[in-house]
């Protein structure tokens, strides 16, 4: 690159990269095709510049508007380790900085921030001591200099520097017949050779995973009925009985609008534009005049809005209309304040007639605030009605926090969880709860990460907040209600709270701060980091000596709730910001709690993924600081079939795996019978290696109609329907019929080309000394099966499902299983109770 030269007079320290090798060595470009593409490498051959693949790309900021990559500039240092510097946007007062040891691999991304707005065209370059200069315009057009360590983590000195233009100006070369800028350099042939063999290896695993169900009339058409032989061996080993749990996120109104059972939308009158654009503290309110909302003398200073009535009456439109149904009776209460004078109300529920179907009186009194409750009894069935609140008489009153819960929620919790949802769920015996996110926990910036402690306590001093995914967080469903669930289902509680960095994919603060925002400031973190303390003292401690523990005392539940794990961080940029913060969090929980388990993350993606590669890396570094690590993956049917082995591998003494979050997908973005399968015969092999994985949970769990901000979902829903999909099948399957140890089998017998498509794990309930057979067949024939070393005892029963790959509805069947053979139909998922 003409820099090269340049700096060969301007900078006597600075370092040519690899100059001195033979002029035959492969040369290569690297370079950005546009500020969508991000880097790309070309070679040089006799018929020019060959394209050869993409190496990295920009992982700044918001989804669409952001991830651009402009300039990218790359030099290699005196250790042949290669850095990259690239311009973000022409606003933010940052960069983008990543490092390679071999030009495929980029360790995850930090945005150094600087001390001008505006960061243009950074350009990299490298000292004799492998620290790097990194030269930039501004804005304001001064240039400047920042110095880079040798490990590319830590940017200083960051001051105007007086350099001549030439240094910006590129190599060129011509790529698919167009003019692109970038830096030329040559490398070895071996170093070129990973390179190549890196893509072909992409391109591959590509070529795998596009295999579907769907295509099998035409791939396999033709296929006979499949014979196998399983073979059960008598070695044991001790696996997880942790394996299947849930993770619940408020996404796609999971929350609120769907498992809380508040049936009021925007109760507070709380809704802001943040919210949602276009959504305002009446949002969801309606009334023949404009309804008035005042925040003088507030019922909270977490809730400052509220509507003061006259002689009016205003009309909640529920979550999509309120559904009820006759006979059954619905708590209503709401905050009042006499503003001049006593009031009553009547609270009506209407249909869309404005047929009264309920109705009930509330007689107030008093300026101070006070809670006051009536109960309606629904006098007919209505999927979409709505509540009137109807002020009598001029007198003035304001009023906060209008509530309506049916009395039958799940376990008759007030406060509770809908009643139909929570079951679905807890008859899927989960064995642990991951909550509140997800994207949700860490937030849309350093403003809206997720406070556990803004989530506890009276309703009315809970603070409200905007949700990642586009609507309201009432923390109705808060902490308490989170841990209370998991009790009344019998799941460990696994709280992940953020790592002191939001949402790598967070839009730009005022400064003009996007991703990570350069985490929560190191000043501010000793206060994070007690918050995060005060947690387990909150869920452990003794009321008698702990105030946190007496504020869980206070809400109903004086016993600790015993809480084991807690997660930290959620599919972050593993960059130095997140290292140091997740670092700092660590330590002190296992200093002050060394018998609580610590979950960490390892990114977004799996290997070869530079969050994971680096998530990795790290949690190796300091095996002694996390107990498991949070693995997520979001995948095509044939990935999951053809990476059943993705955890052989794994180091058995090193932390444990939480895979927090994973499905399979394929074009329809639903689940059905060619996912499900995919994911059972995914888990069988998670079984087999149930000593290193030691939780796994599908996700997202909940969505519902009309509100999708995600697809597919375990368990969609509306306000009168729960449908468990097929995924839920087969997580409950393994979920209610797992084990804790694990009994070796081995299928054979079976063609090569076949063998991805057929699955069998063993597994035994010591507790219990119930054995279950897990048998899937993902092939579009019957598939026959010979036990060896297993015989299925009289009266056993065998549960599970069938059906065609694009069936999104499945009947589960129970049925006798005898004899030394078993024979599934095509597309089948059975488990064998032995
Ligand atoms: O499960 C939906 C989202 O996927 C989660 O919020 C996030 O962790 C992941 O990106």
């Amino acid at each position: 690159m003409k820099t090269k030269a340049l700096l060969l007079t301007l900078l006597t320290t600075a370092v040519l990269s690899v100059n001195a090798q033979e002029a035959s060595n492969p040369r290569v470009f690297i370079y950005s095709p546009n500020e969508r593409a991000g880097l790309h490498i070309a070679q040089q051959t006799d018929n020019g510049w060959q394209e050869i693949g993409q190496l990295c790309s920009s992982d700044y900021g918001t989804w669409g508007a952001e991830k651009r990559m402009y300039h990218p500039s790359v030099c290699r240092v005196n250790d042949g380790t290669w850095r990259l510097v690239f311009q973000v946007n022409d606003r933010s007062p940052l960069f983008a900085a990543a490092y390679s040891k071999d030009l495929v691999n980029w360790r995850p991304q930090d945005y150094p921030i600087l001390k001008a707005k505006g960061c243009l065209a950074p350009v990299v370059i490298g000292n004799p001591d492998n620290s790097c200069y990194i030269y930039y315009k501004t804005s304001g057009g001064q240039k400047r200099r920042i110095t880079a360590s040798a490990d590319f983590r830590h940017f200083t000195d960051d001051r105007a520097w007086p350099v001549d233009d030439q240094l910006w100006e590129p190599d060129t070369a011509t790529i698919g017949g167009k003019l692109m800028e970038g830096c030329r350099y040559e490398v070895t042939a071996a170093e070129l050779k990973t390179i190549t063999d890196h893509f072909a290896r992409q391109a591959a695993d590509w070529q795998l995973s596009q295999e579907r169900m769907y295509d099998d009339g035409k791939n396999l058409s033709g296929l006979q009925p499949v014979r196998a032989t399983l073979t059960v061996s008598k070695e044991e080993k001790a696996i997880s009985d942790k394996l299947i749990g849930i993770f619940f996120e408020d996404i796609s109104y999971a929350a609120d609008g769907g498992l809380y059972a508040e049936m009021v939308q925007n109760r507070d009158f709380e809704y802001i534009p943040k919210d949602h654009r276009g959504w305002n503290a009446t949002t969801a309110w309606s009334a023949s005049k404009p309804i008035s909302v005042v925040q003088v003398d507030p019922l909270s200073e977490n809730n400052p809005h509220y509507a003061v009535l006259g002689n009016d009456t205003i009309y909640n439109e529920g979550w999509d209309g309120f559904a009820v149904k006759a006979g059954e009776k619905y708590d209503f209460s709401m905050f009042v304040r006499n503003i001049d004078g006593k009031k009553d109300f009547t609270i009506q529920l209407v249909d869309s007639n404005r047929v009264v179907i309920a109705k009930a009186t509330l007689k107030t009194q008093g300026e101070a605030w006070q809670r006051y409750e009536t109960v309606l009894t629904a006098r007919q069935t209505c999927d979409k009605a709505r509540l009137a609140v109807i002020g009598q008489k001029d007198t003035k009153a304001g009023i906060d926090i209008v509530s309506l819960f049916p009395q039958a929620t799940f376990k008759n919790r007030k406060n509770g969880l809908r009643k139909d949802l929570a079951q679905v769920i807890a008859d899927l015996k989960p064995k642990f709860i991951r909550f509140p996110g997800g994207c949700m926990s860490h937030g849309q910036g350093l403003e809206n990460i997720y406070h556990w402690n803004h989530t506890v306590g009276p309703l009315q001093d809970r603070k409200p907040d905007f949700n990642i995914w586009g609507y309201h967080q009432t923390r109705g469903l808060g902490f308490f209600e989170f841990f209370q669930f998991c009790e009344d289902i019998g799941a460990e509680p696994l709280p992940v709270l953020a790592a002191g960095v939001p949402c790598q994919n967070s839009a730009n603060n005022r400064d003009g701060i996007g991703g990570q925002q350069g985490g929560i400031p190191m000043a501010e973190m000793p206060a994070y980091v007690q918050e995060l303390l005060d947690l387990i003292d909150w869920a452990n401690g003794d009321p008698a000596t702990s105030q946190w523990a007496k504020m869980r005392a206070d809400a109903g539940h004086p016993a600790p709730f015993n809480l084991k794990y807690i997660g930290i961080g959620n599919e972050d940029i593993i960059g130095t910001t997140f290292e140091e913060r997740y670092e700092m969090i660590c330590k002190a929980i296992r200093q002050k709690y060394p018998d609580i388990k610590i979950c960490g993350t390892v990114g977004p993606f799996h290997t070869p993924s530079a969050d994971y590669l680096e998530g990795w890396d790290f949690t190796k570094k300091h095996p002694d600081l996390q107990y498991m690590v949070d693995e997520h993956y979001y995948e095509s049917t044939g990935w999951f079939m053809h990476h059943r082995d993705y955890y052989d591998g794994y180091d058995r003494s090193m932390p444990k795996v939480y895979l927090g979050e994973y499905a399979a997908s394929t074009q329809v973005k639903r689940p059905n019978v060619e996912t499900a399968l995919a994911e059972a015969l995914y888990l069988t092999d998670i079984e087999r290696n149930g000593d290193i994985v030691e939780m796994t949970s599908y996700a997202p769990m909940l969505a519902k109609d009309g509100h999708h901000n995600w697809d597919p979902d375990m368990i969609y829903f509306s306000n009168t329907e729960v449908r468990p999909t097929p995924a839920y099948e087969t997580q409950r399957l393994f979920s209610v019929y797992g084990g804790d140890r694990y009994i070796a089998s081995t299928l054979s017998g079976v063609p090569d080309h076949l063998k991805h498509r057929l699955g069998a794990s063993v597994v035994r309930d010591s507790k219990t000394g119930r054995r279950y057979l897990k048998l899937v067949n993902a092939l579009p024939v019957a598939l026959t099966i010979t036990l060896n070393g297993l015989t299925i005892p009289e009266g056993s029963r065998m549960e599970g499902f069938n059906g065609q790959p694009e069936d999104q509805k499945v009947d589960v069947k129970s049925e006798e299983a005898r004899g030394g053979e078993v024979t599934l139909p095509p597309y089948a998922f059975r488990v064998i109770k032995l």
